[in-house]
């Protein structure tokens, strides 16, 4: 049997899924059938309800939310001995790697693993969703020297991340903003960090190893890690003018333009048209960014050299203009990422479980046979 390789896996079903639908062509994205924009933008809508929906799918009604909530808000809390094995961390070191380390953590301390039982992967749902803020929010004071501050339980899940941060309450607005930030990044179909997380799901190891792995794969630059590359890039950039020549020597010298392109959206993501949206309510309410005019002729500029191949503002692009605002410094905004699509992860998770195979692909060989061993002294 002859068998087709595509590189990068493009275009071939890795699984079968009922947790999320995206249409490239016609920029739609559904969480377990609901638009995208439709979930984000209902006013009683929350993250902890999305991640419900994703992970149990089912919305749930007022009594289970409360239940779940309660019991997200019981778990935020780290061990001490967490919390001192942050603090040998160096506080060069970026904080996605921190995370990586902190989640797989986590499998020493909850070190019981029981599958098949609905209870242990309720536990371990709640456990990770209520750990990976405070543990980013953390690794964010104790880096600056700081003790960090214990998890307000009488505020949101976004609002309680806004507050561990910069020990400060968050503006309400902030708070609902940022929320709507972490719903629009929960979920995304077999993305790499996702597929990661399946593949290790596969092997039956513990969920706290499955969402490790998935953080250490979203952290690079051609997946979560562009919304930070995206500020640097505005940055580089520095004004309007300077807008169209950077990018003529970007694509000259064949480099990627940050923030664009998507391996299955062909249009403009439609997590950016909201995120850009939302940019734009904060900058009205806390005053404006110098970066959002660049970031506006930037996408206009690059929609002229490059819509012809498909190549549009992805998520990343206008997620880190609304984190700067909300006072997020660059360097979290992939763990920021990252605690939001914990929920989907954790959904993918569940749902290899429940139908198991492990990942063992196949590959084409290009390589030698029957190759004669060559003594050293003869090499
Ligand atoms: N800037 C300039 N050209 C681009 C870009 C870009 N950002 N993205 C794709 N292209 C061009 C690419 O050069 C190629 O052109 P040609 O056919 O002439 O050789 C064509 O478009 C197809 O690109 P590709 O790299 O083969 O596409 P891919 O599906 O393998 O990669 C991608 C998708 C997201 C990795 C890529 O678009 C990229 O590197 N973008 C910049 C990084 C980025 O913003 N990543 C965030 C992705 S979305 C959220 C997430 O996953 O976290």
């Amino acid at each position: 049997m002859t068998v087709e390789y595509r590189a990068g896996l493009e275009g071939i079903p890795a699984t079968q899924s009922s947790i999320s639908f995206v249409d490239g062509q016609k920029g739609i994205l559904e969480y377990r059938g609901i638009p995208i924009q439709e979930l984000a933008m209902q006013p009683g809508n929350t993250f902890l309800e999305t991640a419900y929906l994703l992970i149990w799918n089912e919305l749930p009604n007022r009594e289970a939310l409360a239940e779940f909530e309660h019991e997200i808000q019981f778990h935020r809390r780290l061990k001490y001995r967490i919390r001192d094995m942050m603090k040998c961390f160096p506080e060069s070191g970026h904080p996605m790697d921190a995370l990586q380390a902190c989640a797989a953590a986590l499998g020493l301390f909850y070190s019981k693993r029981a599958l098949d039982d609905p209870s242990y992967i309720r536990e371990a749902v709640v456990r990770i969703l209520a750990k990976i803020p405070t543990m980013v929010a953390a690794f964010q004071l104790m880096r600056k020297g700081n003790d960090p501050v214990q998890p307000r339980d009488d505020l949101s899940y976004g609002a309680n991340f806004l507050y561990m941060l910069s020990e400060e309450e968050p503006d309400p607005i902030a708070a609902r903003i940022f929320d709507i930030s972490l719903t629009l990044h929960a979920e995304h179909t077999i993305n790499a960090s996702t597929f990661s997380a399946m593949v290790t799901a596969s092997t039956l190891t513990d969920p706290y190893a499955v969402i490790a792995s998935a953080v250490g794969t979203l952290a690079g630059p051609l997946h979560g890690g562009a919304s930070e590359e995206v500020i640097n890039m505005l940055e580089e950039i520095g004004s309007v003018e300077n807008v169209r020549p950077f990018l003529e020597d970007r694509l000259t010298r064949k480099d990627k333009i940050m923030g664009f392109g998507h391996r299955v959206y062909k249009v403009k993501d439609p997590r950016a048209i909201i995120l850009q949206q939302l940019a734009e309510q904060l900058f009205e309410k806390f005053g404006q960014d110098k970066y959002y005019d660049i970031a506006v002729e930037l996408e206009k500029a690059v929609e002229e050299k490059l819509g012809h191949k498909g190549i549009y503002p992805n998520v990343d692009f206008y997620s880190g203009l609304v984190y700067r605002k909300l006072g997020i410094p660059t360097d979290l905004f992939t763990p920021v990422f990252a605690i939001s699509r914990a929920a989907g992860w954790l959904a993918h998770w569940k749902e290899q479980l429940a139908e198991n195979r492990i990942f063992r692909p196949t590959q084409i060989y290009t390589g030698l046979h029957n190759s004669p061993y060559i003594p050293i002294e003869k090499r």
